[in-house]
C-alpha cells in the first residue's frame, strides 16, 4: 500500500476506490526551446505523482498532499476564477479547463503523494495530469492525449501564470520505456526513438540540490519574453513581416537571419537567441546520436546544453551550477544538466550503472563540501526510463 492510500484510509476510514499516477520527466537536451516552438528530447521516469481517490457524487473536490500542509476544497461548478497562490492552483485550474469543455458533475476526495522532492522533474505537470486522469475517470470522460496536453498547458499559462511550453506534459504522456521522445513543438509531430542494441546500459541519476523553489517566479517568464523580443527584433531588422508580439517566436526566424543580425541585438537578447538556436541544433544531433546508440555523443550534447543554459540562458542557482560542475568532473557520467528550468530542484545525469556507488559518493562529498548546510536535504536517486501516463 502506498503512503497516499494509507493516509486516505486514515482520513476517510475506508480504502480509496482508485489510484491515479503520472510519471516525472527529464529533458536531457532541448531546454528552453518549447515556448519558442523548438524541438525537444525527453523521457518519463519510474517515479512520479500518485493520487489515491474516491468519487464524490456531490461535486466537491477535496484534496490533501503528503508534501504540503494545507488541505484544499472547491466544487466542480464553483472554482475560484483566480489563482489562490498555493499548491492546489494547478488542480483548480485543471477543474476549470476540463469544466469548460465537458460537463462535470462528480468531484473526488483524494490524497496526493510525490515520490521525489519537488523541483526540476515537472511535478506540476505530473500532478495536473494525474488529477486530470482521476477527474476524467470519475466523470466518465476520455479526452485524447493532444487535448489533455493542451488543457494542462493552459492551466500553467492562464491560471498559474507561467509562460511554459508543452515539453513537460508531452514527455509525461508520450514517452515509452527505454526510448527517447523526440518532439517538434511546432506541429506536435514526434517520434519515440528506440534504444539501439549497441547502446550501453545507463541509469538516470537525479541529484537534488536540497533547495526547492517555485517556477512561477517572474524570471522564467522574463527569459521567455527576452527570447521573443529577440525574434521580434530580428524580424524587424531583416524586413520580415511581423504580427502580434505574443505570437512571435524564434522558430519563425531562420538561423541565417539570426547570424546576420545578431550583433544588433541587446546582449541579453542575443544570448537567449544563441541558446535557442544552438539548442535546436543539439536536439537534432542528439536524436541522431541516440538513433545510432552513441550514448557518449548524446551525453556530451546534454552537458553542452547545460553549459548553454548557464552561459546564454543565464539560469541556474549557485547550488545547481555547482552540481553541474561536479558532474562534468565525475567518472561514469555520460552527460547531464539541470533538469527543467534551472531555478530550483535538481540536476539529471545519464550514467554508467557500474559507477553508481562511486558517482553517488563523489558528487555527495564534493557538493556538501561547498554547501554543508544542505546535509540531510541533498539527495541522490537512481531512476530508469518509463512509459508515460496511461490514459
Ligand atoms: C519548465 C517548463 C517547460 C520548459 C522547461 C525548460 O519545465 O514547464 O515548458 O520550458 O521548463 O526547458
Amino acid at each position: 500500500m502506498r503512503n497516499c492510500e494509507k493516509r486516505f484510509h486514515k482520513i476517510y476510514h475506508r480504502d480509496a476506490a482508485a489510484l491515479a499516477f503520472c510519471p516525472y520527466r527529464i529533458c536531457p537536451i532541448g531546454a528552453h526551446s518549447d515556448h519558442n516552438m523548438g524541438k525537444v528530447t525527453g523521457q518519463a521516469i519510474d517515479k512520479g505523482i500518485h493520487i489515491a481517490y474516491s468519487p464524490k457524487e456531490n461535486g466537491v473536490i477535496e484534496l490533501c498532499s503528503l508534501q504540503f500542509d494545507k488541505r484544499a476544497q472547491w466544487h466542480v461548478a464553483q472554482v475560484p476564477e483566480r489563482r489562490q497562490g498555493d499548491w492546489a492552483d494547478y488542480l483548480r485550474g485543471a477543474t476549470l479547463e476540463l469544466g469548460r469543455r465537458y460537463p462535470l458533475t462528480r468531484g473526488l476526495s483524494g490524497v496526493i503523494e510525490g515520490s521525489l522532492p519537488i523541483g526540476g522533474l515537472s511535478s506540476s505537470a505530473a500532478v495536473t495530469l494525474s488529477f486530470f486522469s482521476a477527474l476524467c475517470a470519475v466523470n466518465g470522460l476520455k479526452p485524447a492525449a493532444p487535448e489533455l496536453i493542451k488543457m494542462a498547458v493552459a492551466v500553467e499559462n492562464n491560471y498559474v501564470g507561467v509562460s511554459s511550453g508543452k515539453l513537460d506534459q508531452s514527455c509525461e504522456i508520450y514517452s515509452r520505456k527505454n526510448q527517447l521522445l523526440y518532439l517538434d513543438t511546432l506541429d506536435d509531430s514526434y517520434e519515440v526513438i528506440p534504444t539501439h542494441p549497441s547502446m550501453p546500459a545507463y541509469d538516470i541519476m537525479i541529484f537534488f540540490s536540497g533547495v526547492e523553489r517555485t517556477l512561477a517566479g517572474s524570471a522564467f517568464n522574463m527569459r521567455v519574453d527576452e527570447a521573443r523580443s529577440a525574434a521580434y527584433a530580428l524580424k524587424a531588422f531583416s524586413g520580415m513581416p511581423y504580427g502580434k508580439f505574443a505570437e512571435t517566436n524564434l522558430r519563425e526566424v531562420s538561423r541565417e537571419v539570426y547570424e546576420q543580425y545578431k550583433n544588433r541585438l541587446p546582449e541579453t537578447w542575443r544570448r537567449r537567441a544563441e541558446h535557442w538556436y544552438t539548442e535546436y541544433a543539439r536536439v537534432e544531433a542528439g536524436a541522431e546520436a541516440w538513433r545510432r546508440g552513441d550514448l557518449v555523443a548524446f551525453g556530451r550534447l546534454s552537458f553542452e546544453s547545460g553549459r548553454s543554459s548557464i552561459e546564454n540562458w543565464e539560469t541556474g542557482s549557485p547550488e545547481l551550477k555547482t552540481l553541474y560542475d561536479i558532474m562534468t568532473h565525475t567518472d561514469g557520467i555520460y552527460g547531464g544538466r539541470f533538469s527543467g528550468a534551472g531555478f530550483k530542484g535538481c540536476c539529471m545525469a545519464l550514467t554508467d550503472p557500474a559507477f553508481r556507488e562511486s558517482i553517488t559518493e563523489k558528487v555527495t562529498a564534493a557538493y556538501l563540501r561547498e554547501f554543508p548546510d544542505l546535509k540531510g536535504k541533498f539527495s541522490v536517486h537512481v531512476c530508469q526510463s518509463a512509459d508515460g501516463v496511461s490514459l
